[in-house]
């Protein structure tokens, strides 16, 4: 989704501006632009496609001495990806870039029309800048122009504008949309929608909240809140630059795929004690008053989620329903307060599980999120947080983000367990041997990727896939067709095997590629006799199974794991290598899938 950058210093802007674009790049976006303030002169650069196409433009250009510049990537809502469309987007002598959805954009265009106000574009970000510039003309203030329009504006923003009327300053606002500001030791100012384009740069942040705007210059940053004066809270900036990048493998995809041993790691790390889970981020009164878990999220987290819920209520036996976060919002929900209300998300950004989470919140729910990056707004806004600690996901496709959240949720699940006793210490017991042993189960063997690549070349056509499982291994045959659509733009549903048989069997002929997962564990001759069915109607049979299956055309043989979470994360590394081989034999964009968005901030 869409990215945002700023800088004011003495060093080249426009480097600085697209170093920053490219750490946001995997956020997925389909035009770029860069504007640079030199004294009173404005230099503004845009290109539709890849940051390459801005580098190109701008190769004969660069800033000398102080100034100021902003930077956007976009990935269109509002008007198509054209150059016109693409931030930053200018009046006479202002610019703006602006992530998210100004809602009353289309009143506020009508009105400024009527002015005279001539517009360029088709998008909603345009009238921030004219709206600023009549202010000022009516104010002559720089700052009390930038507040009223601030004030103006209804929706999600995180806005950064420069103005040759005060050409020392970025003025910037935050509503809904994240935002950060921060400095370096020499004073220089940065800004970034997200902390990865400051990494290694700015070494101490400010994490705008809803409501903030301000401006800064080489003197300072300057913070408002409500027309008030709001103290600046900093906060280091810790990161390593190296750990983003992608370590000599061919996608930030397969990267996080090789990742997950390492990242699970960290997931379990210091949570998993000798006989107990425990969680210091939970204090004891945390299951006071809750006699039920409503789960809600969107995609990858969803399926985490699905799958988790098994978990929850045949573990910790408490009962757990499931929403995705988009038909929540609008259903009218009832909600009681006894429920603990858990949202998953990645990026802790997503627009629906924000807003589901608000909805929760301000029923008076207890609200728990399970999320990748401390401080986003999910973290912010909810009451308890576990951290998935996966690192920076850069890969579009969700994969290690995946397995923490699962593996973070079953924690959750035992922790819970041990609350109620719900299970003996020796069944706590074997399932900590077995959490403790994930981490080497996920590990890839050469080997296996071998198979499954050259396996990937009889799957690049037909007229579809069918991934099936049945409890625990539902969620993981959703997730399993989620990635490969994503990345192969081949059409793959997950299917809960038993549900075959009342319509989606009508499909099956050779031509139908089903990837059966067929876990020892768990129900496994009822899966058997599913995927014979589909064998019976030539359907073309991918088994991922430890156990011998004579009727699959391809067969992929797993571990004899005893515990059906075993099966669960080896199946799932298997069916994140097969969409990747997949992907690349196709010869498609593996980390920055068409269509897509890494951070999906819009509804
Ligand atoms: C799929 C994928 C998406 C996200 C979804 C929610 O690979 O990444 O389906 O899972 O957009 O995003 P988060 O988890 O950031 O809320």
């Amino acid at each position: 989704m869409c990215g945002i950058v700023g800088y004011i210093g003495k060093d080249e802007i426009k480097n600085i501006l697209v170093d920053g674009l490219r750490e946001l790049e995997y956020r997925g976006y389909d035009s770029a632009g860069i504007a640079v303030l030199e004294k009173d002169n404005i230099q503004s650069f845009k290109a539709i496609g890849k940051l390459k196409n801005l580098e190109e433009k701008t190769s004969n250009y660069a800033s000398k001495g102080f100034g100021l510049g902003i930077g956007h990537t976009r990935w269109a809502t509002h008007g198509k990806p054209t150059e016109l469309n693409a931030h930053p987007h200018l009046g006479e002598f202002s610019y703006v870039v602006h992530n998210g959805i100004i809602e009353n954009y289309q009143e506020l265009k009508k009105e400024l029309q009527a002015e005279g106000v001539t517009f360029l574009s088709q998008t909603d970000t345009e009238v921030i800048v004219h709206l600023f510039e009549k202010f000022y003309k009516e104010l002559n203030d720089p700052f009390a122009a930038f507040e009223k329009t601030v004030e103006t504006l209804e929706g999600a923003y995180a806005v950064l504008l420069i103005t040759k009327a005060d050409p020392e300053k970025i003025y910037f606002a935050k509503n809904g949309s994240p935002m950060i500001v921060g400095n370096d030791a020499k004073g220089d100012i940065y800004f970034g929608s997200s902390d990865a384009a400051m990494l290694g740069k700015a070494t101490e942040v400010i994490y705008l909240a809803d409501g903030d705007y301000g401006y800064t210059s080489m003197e300072g940053i300057s913070l408002y809140h409500d027309r008030k004066t709001k103290a600046l809270s900093k906060r280091p900036l810790v990161g390593d630059k190296v750990s983003a990048q992608k370590n000599g493998f061919r996608f930030f995809m397969e990267k996080e795929i090789y990742e997950q041993s390492e990242v699970l790691s960290d997931t379990i790390m210091g949570r998993v004690l000798d006989n107990e889970i425990k969680f210091d981020e939970l204090d004891t009164n945390f299951f006071d008053g809750i006699n039920d878990i409503k789960i809600c999220a969107c995609g990858t987290s969803y399926n985490s989620g699905l799958a988790c819920s098994y978990l929850f209520e045949r573990q910790a036996k408490i009962k757990t329903s499931i929403e995705i976060a988009s038909e929540f919002r609008y259903k009218e929900p009832l909600m009681s307060k006894d429920t603990l209300f858990v949202v998953i998300s990645q990026s802790g950004e997503t627009a629906d599980t924000l807003e589901a989470l608000k909805m929760a919140k301000a029923a008076g729910l207890k609200t728990m999120a399970i999320c990748n990056v401390d401080n986003s707004s999910i973290v912010r806004l909810s009451d308890y947080t576990l951290l998935t600690r996966a690192g920076i996901e850069k890969g579009v496709a969700s994969t290690k983000a995946f397995a923490t959240q699962v593996m973070t949720m079953w924690m959750l699940s035992l922790y819970m367990a041990q609350h109620r006793n719900t299970m003996s210490q020796e069944e706590i017991k074997a399932e900590i041997d077995a959490i403790r042993h994930i981490p080497t189960t996920v590990m890839v063997e050469d080997n296996l990727h071998e198979k499954i690549k050259r396996l990937s070349k009889r799957y690049l056509h037909g007229h579809g896939f069918f991934f099936i499982g049945r409890d625990l291994f539902f969620p993981l045959a959703l997730e399993g067709a989620l990635k490969l659509k994503e990345i192969s733009y081949l059409h793959a549903e997950g299917y809960p095997a038993g549900e075959m048989k009342h319509g989606p069997i009508a499909l099956a002929d050779s031509e139908l590629f089903t990837i059966a997962l067929m876990p020892k564990n768990i129900h496994y001759d009822k899966i058997k006799s599913n995927v014979e069915e589909l064998s019976a109607r030539d359907a073309t049979i991918l088994a991922i199974s430890p156990l011998e299956f004579d009727l699959a055309d391809d067969f992929i043989k797993t571990k004899h794991a005893e515990h059906p979470m075993s099966e669960f994360f080896e199946m799932m590394v298997i069916t994140q290598i097969l969409a990747l081989e997949i992907s690349v034999r196709l010869g498609n964009d593996v980390d920055m899938p068409r269509n897509l968005a890494k951070s999906v901030t819009v509804e």
